[in-house]
């Protein structure tokens, strides 16, 4: 397939990208660089792909609704229509959603628009789309059903996430799109954005710097790994793909286990061998206080079986980050 990968230079992008070329697949990748963090990063996360021959990347932004129009029309033009969008690109984090809602508004809101209109105008049908677990905000029940009532989000961030997913809901129903709209729940492994906390504790308490701690540490988070997310990814595109048109479902990609933040920080502590200094700060506007997917959905739908308990996916992310440091000494 010719598939197009928003955000394509991001923590998730990158790996969706390497999985799908890995695969035989072509993708077509667009990212802006958004400077929410290091284009250093972002360029390092993409580095590997801009060498392969199934791996066409453009500088393009979200905002600019004829750079969009241009990818899509150059891929048909090489004889490559896009078969199917993978939209990443967003401004993520919950907190500063809250110091630039105009920002996060204008991205993850116009700027699907901007995407969902030039998907339509090039024919393409079939869309994945991320969401957040954010959406359930603090009243639904755990462990977090599709079927519950989101409709109460708590920071600018969530509530364009929902509002993605209305978008992309009317898109299908006036169009015929397929589209897939997957709740991730916090997402981690290596190249995680480096405002989130296993990859800002891990970087300060391998330096021995205070770690700030948000609340009394009973905030809980299912946190999935890298690895999980992309099987979700691919089997939710793989199925979306053989629906009628106008198919549209939403689908929680989680772990199914909830870790407290005070555990989060002993199972760092025993990988890194080194004890935390923390921080204490108030609780955050806008967090909260616990996530937990039922992915029984996903599971009978597209086969969707997390595997990587939360100790594992730390080790894993603990070796990835020493290697990194090791090639930054050399
Ligand atoms: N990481 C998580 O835990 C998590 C959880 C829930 C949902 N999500 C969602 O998954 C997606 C990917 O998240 P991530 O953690 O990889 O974030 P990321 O910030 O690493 O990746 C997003 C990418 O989108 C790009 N981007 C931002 N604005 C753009 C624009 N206007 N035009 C083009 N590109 C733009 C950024 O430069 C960045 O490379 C986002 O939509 C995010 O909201 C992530």
């Amino acid at each position: 397939m010719n598939i197009l990968v928003t955000g394509v230079a991001g923590f998730i992008g990158s790996h969706v990208a390497e999985r799908l070329v890995a695969a035989g697949h072509v993708v077509y990748g667009i990212d802006n660089f958004d400077p929410y963090y290091d284009r250093e990063i972002k360029d390092r996360n993409i580095a590997a792909l801009q060498d392969q021959t199934g791996f066409r990347f453009y500088e393009a932004d979200l905002l600019d609704p004829r750079a969009l129009a241009n990818v899509i029309g150059t891929a048909a033009e090489a004889g490559r229509s896009i078969d199917a969008v993978i939209h990443l690109a967003a401004k993520a984090g919950v907190r500063p959603s809250i110091e630039d809602p105009h920002a996060y508004t204008r991205v993850n809101v116009e700027g699907t628009v901007n995407l969902l209109e030039a998907m339509n105008a090039g024919n393409v049908r079939d869309l994945i789309f991320a969401s957040s677990s954010s959406v359930y905000g603090n009243t639904a029940e755990v462990p977090f059903r599709e079927d519950a009532w989101v409709d109460h989000p708590i920071s600018p961030y969530a509530a364009t996430k929902k509002a993605g997913e209305l978008l992309t809901h009317t898109y299908s129903h006036i169009h015929g799109m397929r589209v897939a709209a997957l709740r991730f729940f916090t997402v981690y492994g290596p190249r995680q954005r480096p405002d989130l906390a296993i990859a800002k504790f891990t970087r300060l308490i391998s330096r021995d710097q205070p770690i700030p701690v948000y609340g009394d540490g009973t905030t809980r988070r299912d946190y999935t790994y890298i690895d999980d997310i992309l099987s979700g990814i691919l089997g939710a595109l793989e199925w979306i793909v053989t629906q009628d048109a106008g198919s549209w479902q939403v689908f929680n990609l989680g772990e199914s286990r909830t870790v407290a933040l005070g555990e989060l920080i002993e199972i760092l502590e025993r990988t890194l061998g080194m004890r935390a200094r923390l921080d204490r700060q108030p609780e955050q506007p806008g967090d909260v206080k616990q996530t937990w997917a039922d992915t029984s959905r996903a599971a009978e739908t597209f086969g969707y079986k997390p595997s990587t308990p939360i100790e594992e996916g730390i080790r894993h992310y603990v070796q990835w980050f020493r290697q990194q440091k090791q090639q930054e000494t050399e």
